[in-house]
């Protein structure tokens, strides 16, 4: 800690953080200005607030600052969260990073008690703990609006289901499905990017504060207080570990690049189902954009810069993996270029979230278009030669007995589905008017029950065990205490315990 007071420092650029041994007041200017990471950290001086209120809390309880000073100290910091709320909290702005500048306006509102304040603690520890409280909240926002989007594909997976739609594979026409089990297809796979949301948050949940500058401290901490106090499940194990672990960190912007990812997929679906030789949806004016110069364009640019933006997302997992590779162990100042990709990771997978939520309603269906993919029977092939196997027919005669069949009619340049069943008993004594029935669309759409399969039973089971996963989402997701709940927590705590007896 300092030499000096708080107090009588506000006003000195980057000065509190220096004694005689570092050169006192004697940094450049210009570099003082370079190394700052005030313009980033700023975004968490809610979380910074609050931590130092928890930790002259603690620091009260255990009788390391006397009861009148952290009465001070703790109303001033509550106060600052308070203005901070509003929007009118003033800081030094010459400070080098937020922590520097919440406790040179502390000097400047208390005088040299704000000087207590950081006992036992290093910005180490604090920038650690004030990362993990702000990711924790971007996690738990992101994770409910992924949740709410889930839950929408459900909805719409279950009012579209008996509309048909060819499936690709090698992004050839391949079978038959529903639309709604498309739906199905999104929500699966966004849930599985939801689940690693949920993992981020479990990586935050462990209290650095108290690990002080790589080694804990010598006065008697009570870490688990804090923890408490700041809705952690527990304190960190390990102080050396901690000052330098920026897993969570990881953790969240991979989890934020997995929702881009699933978004991005479906983007392009929509984006190639949208273009005039698929014309499977249009979408809506609301959503589409124009040309500056073609008058006739309806462009899906929302989804192009969803899937544009998973760019982004995916840069900001490897400047958090080139970043902690090859770092030492302990606390070393490149950790502060975790700034850039973990504060970044919330607004751009939100903005993107709440892109793809506003838009996906205005993306309609076209139910002609979507049947004329099926129209000519090829794609329901494997569901004739699965009406043969019903017969007893072993697959392999089917499979070749429905490819004859489907070469000639490729040969008399009609449809499958107008082969009538003497032509078609030519290939294959089995394939008569029941066998035949198998091409209708909706009826090949229906027959797949099999488990994860288009048909509607199955597809209500997939529903079913999304709208679960959606509720066990919202629910950690609500786990997670507001800022303004571990304010209120913090300033009804006691400073001082009866003694007992
Ligand atoms: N500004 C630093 C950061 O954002 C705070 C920790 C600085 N620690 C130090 N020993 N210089 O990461």
């Amino acid at each position: 800690m300092s030499s000096t007071s708080a107090g009588n420092t506000a006003g000195t650029p980057g000065t509190i953080a220096r004694t005689g041994a570092t050169g006192g007041a004697g940094m450049l200017p210009e570099l003082v200005t370079w190394s700052s990471s005030f313009e980033w950290d700023r975004s968490f001086v809610h979380e910074d607030l609050l931590g130092s209120a928890a930790h002259v809390t603690m620091l009260a309880r255990q009788k390391l600052v006397g009861l009148e000073d952290a009465k001070a100290l703790r109303d001033a910091l509550l106060a600052m969260h308070g203005e901070a709320n509003r929007g009118s909290l003033a800081l030094p702005s010459n400070e080098e990073d937020v922590h520097m500048a919440v406790e040179s306006e502390l000097g400047r509102r208390l005088g040299a008690v704000a000087g207590r304040l950081h006992t036992a603690r290093s910005r180490n520890d604090q920038v650690a703990l004030d990362l993990r409280m702000y990711v924790r909240g971007q996690a738990a926002t992101t994770l409910r609006q992924t949740a709410d989007l889930v839950a929408y594909l459900c909805d719409r997976a279950k009012s579209e289901r008996e509309l048909v739609l060819p499936a690709y594979t090698h992004r050839q026409r391949a079978q038959p499905i529903s639309v709604g089990f498309l739906f199905a297809a999104w929500g699966a796979a966004l849930s599985r990017a939801a689940d690693l949301v949920a993992y981020a948050l479990e990586s935050c949940d462990r209290s650095p504060i108290g690990s002080g500058a790589c080694s804990g401290s010598s006065l008697p901490i009570d870490r688990a207080l804090t923890a408490r106090l700041l809705g952690f499940h527990r304190p960190t194990l390990n102080a050396l570990d901690t000052v330098g672990d920026r897993d969570f960190s990881l953790d969240w912007t991979w989890a934020g690049a997995r929702v881009l990812l699933a978004l991005s997929r479906l983007s392009t679906d929509v984006i190639d189902y949208a273009t005039s030789e698929f014309g499977f949806v249009t979408l809506d004016g609301e959503i589409a954009a124009g040309s500056s110069m073609m008058p006739q364009k309806r462009n899906p640019d929302m989804f192009e810069l969803v899937r544009g933006e998973s760019a982004r997302g995916i840069g900001n997992v490897v400047t958090m993996l080139t970043l902690v590779k090859g770092l030492p162990t302990g606390y070393n100042r490149d950790l502060q270029e975790d700034r850039r990709a973990t504060l970044e990771t919330g607004p751009l997978v939100q903005g993107a979230l709440r892109a793809v939520s506003l838009s996906l309603p205005r993306v309609n269906f076209v139910k002609e278009r979507c049947a004329a993919g099926l129209a000519e029977g090829f794609t329901q092939a494997t569901d004739l030669a699965e009406a043969l196997v019903r017969k007893g027919i072993p697959f392999r005669e089917a499979y070749k007995a429905v490819g004859a069949l489907v070469r000639h009619a490729v040969e008399a340049k009609k449809p499958l589905s107008a082969v009538g069943p003497e032509e078609a008993q030519r290939f294959h004594e089995g394939l008569d008017e029941g066998a035949l029935a198998a091409l209708a669309p909706l009826t090949a759409v229906h027959a797949k029950e099999s488990q994860g399969g288009t048909g509607p039973k199955a597809l209500a089971e997939q529903l079913h065990t999304l709208h679960a996963h959606v509720d066990r989402l919202r629910t950690r997701a609500d786990a997670v205490p507001t800022l303004q709940a571990i304010a209120e927590a913090i300033a009804k705590e006691p400073l001082e315990l009866p003694t007992a007896g």
